[in-house]
């Protein structure tokens, strides 16, 4: 028998099981929610990104059923061959009505926005300026563009100016920053970037993953929150988390999204949306438009759940969003959280390195418009149990 080639892997996942992070998937039977059952075990869910709750909304559901008894279950090719159906178009009108952006394309996912387009905009010429935060999908269109990649430290605007005042004023350059960051929750450094990208002429480009349908009036994001309409150049949003169902799109001038119809590959070379997931995201949009309590329901429970944990004592980092961490320090430490707080009937999902810094390991916890207090309070009396234990807090 030939020596396995692959025998390399075995020894990288046996490193993870002695540094105590590896991971076992956790398996979700039936459906995602507030309270869901994993393993087996019904427990609080506070590691979902369906902020809304709208994974299981029965509009949203009613909507994917009649798509499907009316147009099938797939699209059957990609956008750019036979894969462009109306019910597509009908979605990228309703969210560049919805962004107020001229136009819209829509993406199989976030990941793909980001990647497909900073990969297609982009050329080995040209320089990034990034966030050392930004989303892994945002440094792999980075990697892809080949374009000459200048990272920031966090938030850092004054270190981003002096990587511009480097490069000739002529340069081609992209500044692009996470509206919130999805380890952190903490807020972009939007309108201070926006002022370096005109004053420098660099194109502008906002992921804004987690603050789709969380940000802004109705769930606009932040560029509505921040009030800078009309000064980001390339807005990415995601219909997978707050939208309750899946895709990522891309908003900004009819010229940026007839260029990403040419040349953005997982728009060419990737099969579209099936039309129950096109239905789906425009029923999502429907409810932002017609019910925005559900918006502030969701903050609601996020400033419940945030003020008990710092009533508990925990280190819950700099989050401005339903996204917070309970930093915990070291991985194994991270993961000790994370399975005791799921034998106490909470699941919050522990990162480690690589995914956060090696000394900044945590839990993070999301909550979401669905959960109730009573859910929250359960999560929080378990968090303070466990937090003593592994002697996180003191009271
Ligand atoms: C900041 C950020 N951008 C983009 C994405 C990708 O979005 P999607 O899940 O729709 O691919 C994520 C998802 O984890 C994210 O956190």
């Amino acid at each position: 028998m030939r020596p396995d080639p692959l025998s390399f892997l075995a020894t990288e996942l046996d490193s993870l099981r002695t540094q105590g992070v590896y991971r076992h998937l956790r398996i979700l039977d039936g459906r995602q929610q507030a309270t869901s059952t994993f393993d087996g075990k019904s427990v609080v869910n506070l590691s979902s990104n369906n902020y809304l709750g709208l994974t299981t909304h029965p509009k949203l559901v009613e909507a994917a059923l009649k798509a499907t008894k009316e147009f099938g279950v797939g699209s059957g090719s990609v956008r750019t061959i036979a894969g462009t159906m109306a019910i597509h178009m009908e979605l990228e009108r309703r969210l560049a009505a919805f962004k107020h952006v001229e136009a819209v394309v829509v993406f199989q996912s976030g990941f793909a926005a980001n990647a497909g387009t900073v990969s297609a905009i982009l050329t080995k010429d040209d320089v990034i300026i990034s966030d050392e935060l930004n989303h892994a999908s945002i440094i792999d269109g980075a990697r892809l563009s080949r374009a000459t990649i200048k990272v920031f430290p966090h938030k850092n605007v004054a270190a981003a100016r002096t990587i511009l005042e480097a490069l000739p004023r002529d340069q081609r350059k992209l500044i692009i920053t996470d509206g919130v960051f999805s380890m952190d929750g903490d807020l972009g450094a939007l309108p201070d970037l926006c002022a370096l990208a005109e004053q420098f002429g660099c194109i502008m480009m906002v992921d804004d993953a987690h603050a789709s349908g969380v940000f802004g009036k109705n769930g606009r994001g932040t560029v509505d929150h921040f009030g800078m309409h009309g000064r980001v150049d390339v807005q990415v949003g995601t219909l997978s988390k707050a939208i309750g169902a899946l895709g990522g799109y891309v908003a900004g001038s009819k010229t940026l999204i007839d260029f990403l119809y040419h040349r953005a590959r997982p728009f060419l070379f990737s099969t579209s949306h099936p039309p129950s997931v096109t239905a789906t995201c425009i029923a999502a949009l429907d409810i932002l438009e017609q019910e925005p309590q559900i918006i502030e329901r969701l903050w609601d429970n996020t400033r419940f759940f945030k003020a008990g944990l710092v009533k508990l004592g925990f280190n819950t980092g700099l989050s401005e969003s339903p996204i917070t961490p309970v930093i915990a320090g070291e991985g194994s430490l991270a993961m000790k959280l994370s399975d005791q707080l799921f034998a106490e009937g909470v699941f919050a999902q522990g990162l480690a390195f690589p995914t956060v810094a090696r000394d900044k390991a945590r839990v993070r916890t999301i909550v979401t418009a669905a959960h109730t207090r009573e859910e929250l309070q359960f999560a929080l009396d378990a968090f303070g149990r466990v937090g003593r234990r592994l002697g996180l807090i003191k009271n």
